[in-house]
């Protein structure tokens, strides 16, 4: 849980509490090879070990085909990279938060920057996830979409810097302002509302620097999908908190 001082005025000085709690990891897998089918199974069994070694959640977000197969046979949660806020019925081609709860999901992505809605389709999408009693984690590109996006009353809000997204280098160190005004942020609008971060997290240090500025933990892809061995960066993600 996101832990700050209460903002009882405009004057008043936002200031994160380190968060004591394990941190939950969540990985995209996206449309990436290494991360589909059989390889998909291998990193939800790796994020399954680490998570019981360590005590972290960890999570995947496969593709669509491998939610199920991955929900019940591997013992990580397992979230949709993308979720329509169609209801059930005459709408070809969407999927729908049901559809995923029926699939064994237990939430999913919403406008990721590699799949943008707009701002009515994040809200449909987040009721949508809320009825099926599925987590909705948001996804940002800068503060004030944050703050629009904590309105919406998501679990959780993650905040990706674009220009980083797969680029290696870490939002943690190459950009870590943008997390403290996203925790911000949230927090003005809705305390109840988590914080993610991602872009470019690759190891101990990136989760430790995101968690000590107020996240509840980091939304992640190459760096453990892209990995020769993604079990031994799972490990190390989680090794500093
Ligand atoms: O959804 C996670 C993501 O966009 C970050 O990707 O490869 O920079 O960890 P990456």
């Amino acid at each position: 849980m996101i832990q700050g001082k209460a903002i009882n005025s405009r004057h008043a000085i936002f200031s994160p509490v380190k968060n004591m709690d394990k941190p939950f990891i969540l990985i995209n897998l996206k449309t990436y090879p290494e991360g589909a089918g059989q390889r998909a199974h291998a990193i939800g069994d790796a994020a399954a070990q680490v998570a019981m070694e360590s005590g972290a959640t960890i999570a995947v977000a496969p593709s669509y085909m491998d939610i199920r197969p991955l929900a019940v046979h591997t013992g990580v949660p397992v979230y949709a990279q993308h979720v329509d806020g169609a209801e059930p019925g005459a709408h070809t081609g969407f999927i729908t938060a049901g559809a995923l709860k029926i699939a064994g999901a237990t939430g999913s992505l919403v406008n990721h920057s590699e799949r943008r809605l707009t701002l009515a389709d994040i809200g449909a999408a987040v009721t949508a996830l809320k009825a099926a009693g599925l987590v909705s984690v948001v996804c940002s590109n800068n503060d004030p979409t944050s703050a629009a996006a904590a309105a919406l009353a998501p679990d959780y809000v993650a905040i990706e810097p674009p220009e980083l997204i797969g680029s290696g280098v870490s939002v943690s160190k190459a950009n870590p302002d943008i997390i403290s005004r996203s925790v911000e942020a949230v927090q003005k609008v809705n305390p109840g509302v988590k914080v993610l971060t991602g872009a470019g997290i690759q190891s101990g240090e990136c989760v430790k620097i995101a968690r000590d500025l107020g996240t509840d933990g980091v939304l992640l892809a190459s760096g453990v999908v892209k990995a020769k061995a993604p079990i031994a960066v799972l490990r190390d993600l989680v090794s500093l908190v």
